[in-house]
């Protein structure tokens, strides 16, 4: 398998974005992420979104876009993992790059929910039909289920889940794509509006339009580019039981454990060796949990070590310094793609008001549903 790096990164705002429709959204991430690389074509690209046909009734999806991005003619192809699907447009990216196929790759995610579509619908058919979404649950149920798992389990507390939200709005204040860029407070969190006990308003991540691409290529043309050097250290992939009981424990979420435990021996890490993460904080327990499964702290700890503020930008392990998706946003499709592309930023050193220092080695982790799947990318700054 051959090495691979990114050259080139685009997003578009996250948010309510009226004036654009979901093509545009796509191709205006995607131009930005070529015109960034500085390349002349892509030899093929892929498109993650979890439910165009549902959110704007439009499938087919690839093929339009590769048509609306001026690149007609080229392979392109649609990727879906739920939430996860931005993170499995990178992997596929990565294996046509590292299989010597192709060159240069586009790999980008989009999603556009707020267009008249039933969002809650839409989202819970990424659950189980069966035994969960026919029995009326939706996902912040089921976060709330997991929350109370871990409350019962491991004394986990309101305040810590709180304190998650807060750190996550600090760093989105400061990311100008993120759709909610305030600062909120321990108390505003603990006062919103009840949305799934324990889970209010400000554990929730909102519904989201937006695009992220990257350009992902050859060590060659890297080399050739001139641009700083982002190699994908590796790309880890599992899948675990969709619905929650049928897990062994209902306060965890195992294919966030398996692909993690993957992903370190591929690239020769451990936790400890990581300078940032970005993690699916799609409500703030999640976030909690995967800090346990990625092994940064051990199972029941990660609450105390959030409200020392070792999770903080100054702390021990900086999480979600994009503002996570909490505060950043949460377009389904895109999520992943704008997760890598926030530690390419930092390994880069152009993360502005967000950047930490001696940023080098950074793992992003996605996830679908309530956690049915996972794919995490390690990043390394080489330059
Ligand atoms: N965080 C902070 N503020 C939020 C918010 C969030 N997650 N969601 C909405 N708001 C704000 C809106 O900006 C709006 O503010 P305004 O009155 O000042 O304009 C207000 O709350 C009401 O917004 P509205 O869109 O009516 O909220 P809602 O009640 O319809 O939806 C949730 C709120 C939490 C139910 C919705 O955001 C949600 O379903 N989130 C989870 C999405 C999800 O499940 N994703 C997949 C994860 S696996």
């Amino acid at each position: 398998m051959r090495d691979v790096y990114i050259i080139g990164t685009g997003m578009t705002i996250f948010g309510e974005v009226w004036q654009s429709s979901l093509r545009d959204l796509y191709v205006e991430a995607a131009l930005k992420a070529i015109g960034d690389a500085g390349v002349d074509h892509i030899d093929s690209m892929y498109v993650g979104t979890m439910s165009s046909g549902l959110f704007v009734g439009q499938e087919h999806i690839a093929s339009l876009l590769s048509d609306y991005l001026g690149s007609g003619g080229i392979p392109s192809t649609r990727v879906e993992s739920a939430c996860a699907s931005g993170g499995l447009s990178v992997r596929q990216a990565y294996f046509e790059i590292a299989s010597g196929a192709s060159d240069i790759v586009l790999a980008g995610g989009v999603e556009k929910m707020n267009d008249g579509g039933d969002v809650t619908y839409a989202l819970a058919t990424a659950a189980d039909q069966e035994y969960e979404a026919f029995h009326g649950v939706t996902f912040p149920g089921l976060y709330a289920m997991i929350a109370r798992a871990h409350m019962h389990q491991y004394g986990t507390t309101r305040e810590m889940l709180a304190e998650i939200a807060v750190k996550n709005h600090e760093n989105g204040a400061d990311n100008p794509h993120a759709q909610f860029q305030m600062k909120i407070t321990r108390e505003a969190v603990l006062q919103s509006t009840m949305v799934a006990d324990p889970l209010r308003l400000l554990d929730c991540s909102p519904v989201t339009d937006g695009a992220a691409a990257v350009i992902l290529c050859s060590e060659e043309v890297a080399r050739k580019s001139g641009h700083p050097l982002v190699k994908i250290r590796t790309s880890a992939q599992a899948t675990g039981p969709i619905a929650l009981h049928a897990r062994k424990n209902p306060a965890t979420i195992p294919a966030v454990a398996t692909a993690a435990k993957k992903a370190y021996q591929a690239a020769g890490t451990t936790p400890e060796q990581l300078d940032l993460v970005e993690v699916h904080d799609c409500f703030t327990i999640a976030e909690l949990v995967v800090l346990e499964e990625l092994g940064l702290f051990a199972r029941g700890k990660a609450g105390q070590a959030i409200l020392d503020g070792q999770t903080r930008r100054s702390g021990k392990i900086p999480v979600n310094t994009s503002g996570g998706l909490k505060s950043k946003g949460h377009p389904v499709g895109a999520t992943g793609v704008a997760q890598i592309i926030e530690i390419v930023e930092q390994l880069n050193h152009t993360a502005g008001k967000r950047q930490i220092e001696k940023a080098r080695l950074g793992l992003a982790q996605n996830m679908g549903g309530s956690g049915g799947s996972c794919v995490i990318h390690i990043l390394e700054g080489l330059s």
